[in-house]
């Protein structure tokens, strides 16, 4: 069946949610929701400035976590806008925890000069966030539909005109006068990473496919705290950084601080520099996971803060009170991705991107601890309003589709993207890298591995989350960004 609407999201995560929610009044909005993202997972919570002097000072972390890079209106944006909307999402019915004078509770995470990091459910604020917009959606008019878009329509004169819907009955077509990517990140192209297995760079494919730029690709970030479990591959449940805030410290199989020499932040140092030191020190020692000591954190503490840590930890037989938890690093978050203005309009007309897929420039070389979640209320709020004071006219031109390939060989996709553009990248490795995956065929998860290889070859430069070994330090030739788009023969 051929539906027609003015606005199909993809993705139901945050980011989705909240610019679904933003258009309700005002605009036929269709919610394509492939199944459960990233944000259910978010444990730390959200950043938000509070007082008058902490918007600027949160501006500040963010640019010293982003190792000076980034968009500093874009930036302007989050953490001004940030507070409000995390008051309505309160208003909405949002449950975050309160200290016992009922004023938020606020938590320290890495690269925070305070504790501004509002949580719930001890850590499972990405968990209450999900629920209350997912509440207030169903009160609205927006649909939300069960399928993942596998191609996107666009028309004669450039515009993408609509969605091709992939669901049990077959391939569908949604047809609209825009169309907004929320579709998270790129987590499953590595072997291991904290995101859920549904979350694979199909926006990424998509976007660049239709002709839209994307931008930072190479700084991909890994949480330097993912529980070990056995083995480093698959879903690897996090170990939130409010841990650290808390007081836990890392440390080498043999029992010393990892971060005491490192930085002057210790373990609260930004999350390129920890995961860095744990890579360090794994390879110096040939182990495959370092400790995280949480034992000086009062037991009552662990109960109300990190109960879903402490029942991942119970389940590999770890009791985070009285033993060390075994940790090592994780695909997590990508900093970059398709290329958006300030209110998530990409190159191409008709489509928008928000959330982790868009590159808004607010995380720059390295995103900062819980500005994830508050980037989704706030710049979801911004597409909303933007499509809302102008949507894209319909077009009557012809169009055609554009249809993600499957992936021909996933397994060894994600084996070449972990093995050369992890946290430590260099030139030959990153050269054999993109060789073989030019045999690989061109579905989502080799376009989007093509893109990160192609962006971290050309940075010679070590900044943020892509550090590369041949090139070791900080190159200001490189204070500027690598753009991705498709070759002549269709390949990033
Ligand atoms: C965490 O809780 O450590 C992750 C939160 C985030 O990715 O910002």
């Amino acid at each position: 069946m051929r539906r027609s609407v003015d606005v199909v999201v993809i993705g139901d995560g945050v980011a989705g949610l909240s610019t679904a929610l933003g258009l309700a009044a005002t605009r036929d909005v269709l919610l394509l929701s492939a199944g459960s993202g990233s944000t259910p997972w978010a444990q730390g919570g959200v950043a938000a400035a509070y007082g008058d002097d902490d918007p600027l000072d949160h501006a500040h972390d963010t640019d010293v976590a982003g190792a000076g890079f980034c968009d500093p209106r874009n930036l302007r944006a989050l953490v001004e806008e940030g507070p409000q909307r995390l008051a309505e999402l309160i208003a909405l019915g949002a449950r975050f925890d309160r200290d016992p004078d009922g004023s938020l509770s606020r938590t320290l995470e890495g690269g925070h000069d305070r504790p501004r990091v509002v949580h719930a459910g001890g850590d499972a604020s990405g968990a209450e966030v999900h629920r209350t917009l997912r509440d207030a959606l169903r009160l609205s008019d927006v649909r939300t539909v069960t399928g993942r878009a596998v191609g996107l329509i666009k028309s004669d004169s450039g515009h993408i005109v609509g969605v091709l819907v992939e669901d049990d009955a077959g391939v569908s077509q949604v047809d609209s006068r825009a169309v907004v990517l929320a579709t998270g990140g790129i987590g499953n192209a590595y072997l291991a990473s904290t995101n859920p297995a549904t979350v694979r760079g199909d926006g990424i494919a998509l976007a660049l496919n239709a002709g839209a730029s994307l931008v930072d690709m190479e700084f991909v970030q890994f949480h330097p705290t993912a529980l070990f479990t056995g083995n480093s591959s698959g879903q690897m449940p996090l170990v939130t950084e409010a841990v650290r805030g808390e007081g836990a410290v890392l440390r080498d199989l043999r029992g010393r601080r990892i971060m005491a020499d490192v930085h002057p932040r210790a373990d609260l140092a930004p999350r390129d520099v920890v995961a860095r030191a744990i890579e360090a020190t794994m390879r110096r020692d040939g182990c495959d996971h370092v400790w995280l000591d949480a034992r000086s954190i009062p037991e009552d503490t662990i109960r109300r803060r990190f109960p879903t840590v402490l029942a991942s930890c119970a389940q590999i037989g770890v009791d985070m009170r009285s033993e060390q938890i075994p940790v090592a690093p994780a695909e997590h978050f990508l900093c970059g991705g398709v290329r958006t203005n300030r209110d998530g309009a990409t190159d191409v007309p008709g489509l928008y991107a928000v959330g982790e897929v868009a590159a808004s420039g607010v995380h720059g070389a390295n995103r900062l601890a819980s500005n994830s979640l508050l980037e989704g209320m706030v710049f979801g709020r911004r597409v909303a309003t933007a499509l809302t004071l102008d949507l894209p006219p319909a077009t009557m031109s012809r169009s055609s589709s554009l249809t993600l390939a499957e992936d021909r060989e996933p397994e060894r996709i994600r084996a070449i993207l972990t093995e050369h553009a992890g946290i430590r990248r260099d030139g030959a490795g990153l050269q054999m890298a993109a060789d073989e995956l030019e045999t690989l065929g061109d579905g989502p998860l080799a376009t989007t591995a093509r893109a990160v290889i192609a962006a971290a070859i050309t940075r010679e430069d070590s900044r943020g989350c892509h550090w590369r070994s041949d090139y070791p330090q900080r190159d200001e030739r490189w204070n500027q960004h690598v753009v991705v788009r498709l070759d002549e023969e269709g390949r990033p």
